[in-house]
């Protein structure tokens, strides 16, 4: 047991062990709790909402401090022994939620997306986190593990809030077919990261590795469909196959570069094309924009349910996933990608008297300008399908959105990346 720090009434400083009562889940895999004494903000890890615990003190700063639970003195009975012993204080920085049960996990993640909606949107709403179709127990979901390369050349993955590698002899949340490529077990000298991708359906495993001082002829004998380097951004060099893995959603394949954005869930891609399909219910003949298109999943699906009588504007920026898109769209020649900035095609293009859309953009959220274009009270959208990986930036969109003319019509949670803080959202918004 480690000493409790006196504090009195003074800030703590890293390596205090401070007694807690822990509070509310916040965004991000934390704990808010308050000093007993001094009433500070301590945002802790490894801790669950009602536990007491002893904290150690891992950052701080003017106005709060950072801690990672090192001793339980009350459990919550949510609590779990974290099935990977890499996920504890100090530990692998990729899993938040190892220490909750997975249905727990769910309820965190409701509670913190209805905190980030009351708090930042002003909206007061019930949210529910269901679990993706085909999950096994929160474990060996991810299809796609980006591993990170110390300077020896050895592969890990990396400790909270720090670039420092963790040697790891493999993750528990990973694929089986990503642990079969036994990355961990190689050597990768030049390399900064090693990224591989799977799909389970059909066994196929291609491997990415980012590094400029990476040689072909240094690299290990790797089991995989595909091999890639890439030195620069933009800059690849192919070792072995195809540039892409081939991914399979909703019946069909879908072509994704290699570094290329794929829902990494095997059940997620489907659970929501499905659901976007659900919320925006296109018609023959509609017209559908979707936003952010990636390899044009959801372009695709839309333009399968308007028909050739339709019509599907897609916009990407990345020129790979360009490519993918237009590759993967082209049994549908009424789906068009147009390659840009969502916000500069926009104001290029207009909405294309589109009624119903689908926006899927990274984790920082939408832009303003674009924001601005779908508040346009002329414009011809009706229903809007806005799929967040962030509560925060989706919280603050919908505050915009709102303000703008939009309503809530429906919002919807999916546990896509079990274990971690991270969760996918589905906000349906009708034109008011
Ligand atoms: C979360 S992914 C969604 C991909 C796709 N909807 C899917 O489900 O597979 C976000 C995509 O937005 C693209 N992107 C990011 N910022 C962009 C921008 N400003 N304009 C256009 N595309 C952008 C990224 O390249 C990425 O492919």
């Amino acid at each position: 047991m480690l000493p409790v720090t006196p504090t009195a009434t003074s800030a703590p400083r890293a390596g205090d062990v401070l007694e807690l009562t822990v509070g509310e889940a916040v965004h991000g895999g934390w704990c808010v709790s308050r000093q007993d004494d001094t009433g500070q903000a301590v945002f802790v890890r490894h801790a669950l909402p009602g536990e007491r615990v002893r904290a150690t003190v891992t950052q701080t700063t003017a106005r709060f401090a950072r801690a990672d639970a090192t001793e339980i003195l009350q459990a919550s009975a949510d609590r779990v022994v974290p099935p990977c012993r890499f996920a504890r204080p100090g530990g692998c920085g990729g899993c938040d939620w190892q220490h909750a049960s997975v249905l727990a996990q769910r309820r965190l993640k409701a509670a913190v997306i209805r905190q980030q909606l009351r708090r930042i949107a002003g909206l007061d709403r019930e949210v529910v986190v269901a679990a993706i179709a085909g999950d096994d127990g929160g474990l060996r979901w991810r299809t796609v593990v980006s591993f990170a390369v110390d300077q020896d050349g050895t592969a890990g993955l990396r400790r909270h809030r720090s670039h420092e590698v963790v040697a790891i002899d493999r993750c528990l949340i990973a694929h089986e077919l990503v642990t079969a490529a036994d990355v961990t077990g190689l050597r990768w000298p030049g390399a900064t990261s090693v990224e591989v991708a799977v799909t389970p359906q059909t066994g196929e495993r291609g491997v990415l590795i980012t590094g400029r001082d990476v040689r072909p002829s240094s690299l290990p004998a790797i089991s995989a469909d595909s091999v890639q380097i890439a030195t620069r951004p933009g800059v690849r060099t192919p070792v072995r196959g195809r540039s892409f893995v081939t991914r399979r959603a909703v019946g069909r394949d879908w072509r994704v570069s290699h570094g290329g954005f794929w829902q990494v869930h095997p059940g997620a891609a489907d659970t929501l094309a499905h659901a976007v399909l659900a919320e925006l219910d296109p018609r023959p003949g509609a017209a559908a924009l979707d936003l952010y298109c990636g390899a044009g999943l959801f372009a695709g699906v839309l333009a399968e349910a308007v028909g050739p009588g339709g019509h599907v504007l897609a916009v990407e920026q990345d020129p790979a996933a360009v490519r993918d898109a237009r590759h993967n769209l082209r049994d549908w020649p009424w789906a068009r990608v147009h390659r840009g900035d969502v916000a500069h095609v926009l104001r290029r293009t207009g909405e294309g008297g589109a009624s119903i859309g689908v926006l899927d953009p990274p984790r920082t959220g939408v832009a303003g300008p674009v924001i601005d274009v779908l508040c346009d009270r002329n414009g011809s959208l009706r229903r809007l399908a806005y799929v967040s990986c962030d509560p925060a930036t989706l919280a603050r969109d919908l505050r915009l959105l709102l303000a703008g003319g939009w309503e809530l019509a429906g919002l919807l949670g999916y546990d896509a990346f079990p274990m971690t803080h991270h969760v996918e959202c589905l906000a349906t918004l009708v034109r008011s």
